[in-house]
């Protein structure tokens, strides 16, 4: 990875395109801390967070998705949404001894925001099933709601549209739509669908062989020729 270097602004839609092993998926690594930098610096929030570890950065309020989505399977989709997040009370012995009832609230209250997730990403109807019973785009929408519940101020997406029919996606991308103009998240996204990305994105930065190649308005960056000739090389490389 060398020429990487972009900062985005916050509640914004940033789609990160580019041919198949371009480096996007390495980014989101690098930035979510799965894998740390040999050289470079990433910022978010104005402090430094290369180098450090993921449930670090989670902390801060940056959490990513998976190219492949890692639900619990067995688990319904309503507990999928409550796992205690480890400040809360339930979490420690004495207090579980002291204050049963500021656990029983804490529960309430946990049920509660995942069953205002749920109907936010319109799973409500599935909310007992098992998680594994989903579909690939049920589990996306599942996915997306389950970081919401670390309250992020900018969430990654890679590849949100794989295997998923463009009714869930549309849904998808609305819910991202809500999350940026109420909640000021921003979101960075890779996605191969081009018209996706052009309805859908203020911005789209084009990654090949591990360079940022072109970075501004979709419609217009797509277009352009360096951008077309790396889609084509790609596709020649593979035959
Ligand atoms: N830690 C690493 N060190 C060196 N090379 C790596 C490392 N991680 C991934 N790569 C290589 O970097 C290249 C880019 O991979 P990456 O998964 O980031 O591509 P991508 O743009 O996400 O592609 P796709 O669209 O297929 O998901 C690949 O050739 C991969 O083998
Ligand atoms: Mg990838």
């Amino acid at each position: 990875m060398r020429d990487c270097s972009f900062s985005l602004a916050s509640a914004t839609i940033t789609a990160l395109i580019g041919p198949n092993g371009a480096g996007k998926t390495t980014v989101f690594n690098l930035i979510s801390g799965f894998i740390a930098p040999t050289s470079g610096l990433i910022h978010f929030k104005d402090e430094r967070i290369d180098g450090l570890a993921p449930y670090r950065i989670f902390r801060r309020g940056l959490i990513r998705t998976f190219q492949v989505p890692r639900q619990f399977r067995s688990m319904s989709v309503i507990e999928n949404l409550m796992i205690v997040p480890s400040d809360q009370a339930g979490e420690n012995f004495w207090s579980a001894w002291l204050m049963p009832s500021r656990i029983a609230a804490q529960e309430e209250a946990n049920f509660r925001k995942a069953q205002e997730l749920l109907d936010f990403v319109r799973l409500s109807h599935l909310r007992d099933e098992p998680a594994g019973n989903l579909s690939g785009g049920q589990k996306k929408l599942l996915e997306l709601a389950r970081t919401l519940l670390a309250d992020p101020d900018m969430i990654m997406l890679d590849e949100p549209g794989a295997g998923i029919n463009p009714t869930l996606m549309r849904q998808l991308m609305e819910n991202v739509e809500t999350l940026r103009r109420e909640r000021g998240i921003s979101f960075l996204l890779v996605e191969h669908n081009m018209d996706l990305v052009t309805e859908s994105c203020d911005r789209a930065i084009v990654m090949n062989e591990g360079r940022v190649l072109a970075d501004g308005a979709p419609a217009d960056v797509i277009a352009r020729p360096e951008v077309l000739e790396a889609y084509l090389g790609g596709r020649r490389a593979r035959g």
